[in-house]
């Protein structure tokens, strides 16, 4: 470093898909380390549908480290980036450049600043797990750039610190995030159950209800619950173990009614707890509601599930096809009961396969 070098900038994009659980993460045993009180698993997006991108760059001339977030500069401040940033920074390694003549050593990386610029091409913060997305394109695009030598797992473990749910999308394909027994943390880690071409007759159907920002965040929506709910120990104790054991042997087996049953009763049971926390959040409205008959009076008159449903923090509703036939009917009944601007509310459609990347590269 140093002298003509100061103008040099070095910098890594990558595109991080979201993830939507199946089995849902809801409640925390530790805030500060993000560690949760239940298993949780998930199918990872195409990332050519919802996905973030983040450029992270270095540069001797930055005073400080900067981030913008779809174009509005937002604070590093809070605790959440700063444990990423710290985690990430220790297990820095030498870069060397030797086009633009750079070369960092690892103890460089404890002074160097950094400017970070991430876009989401889904709405942020509406319940389409934004944070998973943008805090696991984070740390891989800062793990890349420092040149840490960790695979996926233990990335997923700084990603962790930064929002639960991004650790599940440092995978493609079906992901299970292990709540581990460490006071530390070290094993509640993500692990990959099937990769994405496992199941690929699956298709994803998201219906945005709507696209605004919720109000109450996950993480303080969480928080209330953990304080208030006593049926979220019933959940975590109880319902959870059981319900995750048997995911995955439906993915493993492809069994679809039993895939569909577990995470449509598992989406139920988390706006449950959600309605038992005091004061209650609700995040479905009416059409989410409309949406839920319309997919279980169809699965019944058919005798055996076409499609699941799931909710996430937010109204928006993620369905989950059998296969592109039953993608292609289940589109036409919703767009013939959900015209999308329409007055029912639906702001409109999304349509993609699961992951087809191997990693979040
Ligand atoms: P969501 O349901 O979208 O995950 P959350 O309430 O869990 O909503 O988290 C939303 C917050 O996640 C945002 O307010 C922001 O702080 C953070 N976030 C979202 N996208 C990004 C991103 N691309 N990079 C960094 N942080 C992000
Ligand atoms: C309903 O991961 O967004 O989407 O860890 O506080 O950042 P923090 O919360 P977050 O919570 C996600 C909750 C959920 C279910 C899930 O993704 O498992
Ligand atoms: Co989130």
């Amino acid at each position: 470093m140093g002298g003509e070098q100061e103008k040099w900038v070095l910098m890594v994009t990558a595109r991080t898909p979201t993830n939507i659980a199946v089995i849902k993460y809801w409640g925390k045993r530790d805030e500060t380390l993000i560690l949760p009180i239940n298993d949780s698993i998930s199918v990872t997006l195409d990332p050519s549908h919802l996905c973030t991108t983040t450029t992270v760059s270095v540069s001797p001339s930055f005073d400080q480290d900067r981030m913008w977030l779809n174009g509005k500069e937002i604070s590093l401040q809070g605790g959440r980036f700063q444990s990423c940033l710290r985690e990430i920074r220790a297990r820095a390694q030498d870069v060397e450049d030797k086009k633009k003549g750079v070369c960092i050593k690892k103890e460089d990386w404890q002074k160097l600043h950094l400017h970070i610029a991430s876009y989401n091409n889904f709405p942020t913060a509406a319940g389409l797990a934004s944070s998973a997305a943008g805090l696991a394109c984070l740390v891989f695009s800062l793990a890349k750039l420092m040149n840490l030598k960790e695979d996926n797992s233990q990335l997923s473990a700084i990603a962790r610190q930064g929002s639960g749910s991004a650790c599940r999308s440092l995978y493609g394909g079906f992901v299970k995030w292990d709540m581990g027994k460490e006071d530390n943390g070290s094993d509640s880690l993500a692990i990959q159950l099937a990769d994405e071409k496992h199941w690929d007759e699956l298709v994803i159907i998201i219906a945005v209800v709507s696209a605004r920002q919720k109000e109450t965040s996950s993480t303080s929506g969480m928080r209330d619950t953990v304080e208030t709910s006593a049926l979220i120990q019933h959940r975590a104790k109880e319902v959870v173990p059981k319900r995750v054991v048997q995911m995955e042997e439906a993915i493993q087996n492809r069994d679809f009614p039993s895939f569909a049953r577990l995470a449509c009763t598992d989406s139920n049971q988390f706006h449950a707890v959600c309605l038992d926390t005091y004061p209650p959040i609700f995040y479905m409205n009416d059409t989410s509601h409309r949406i839920i008959s319309c997919v279980e009076k169809w699965n019944r008159a058919e005798g055996t599930p076409q499609v699941a449903y799931t909710f996430d923090a937010g109204p928006n509703a993620v369905m989950i096809a059998r296969n592109r036939k039953t993608a292609a009917l289940l589109l036409q009944r919703l767009l013939y009961n959900f015209p999308p601007q329409s007055d029912t509310n639906l702001d409109s459609y999304i349509i993609g396969d699961k992951s087809i990347l191997k990693d979040a590269g």
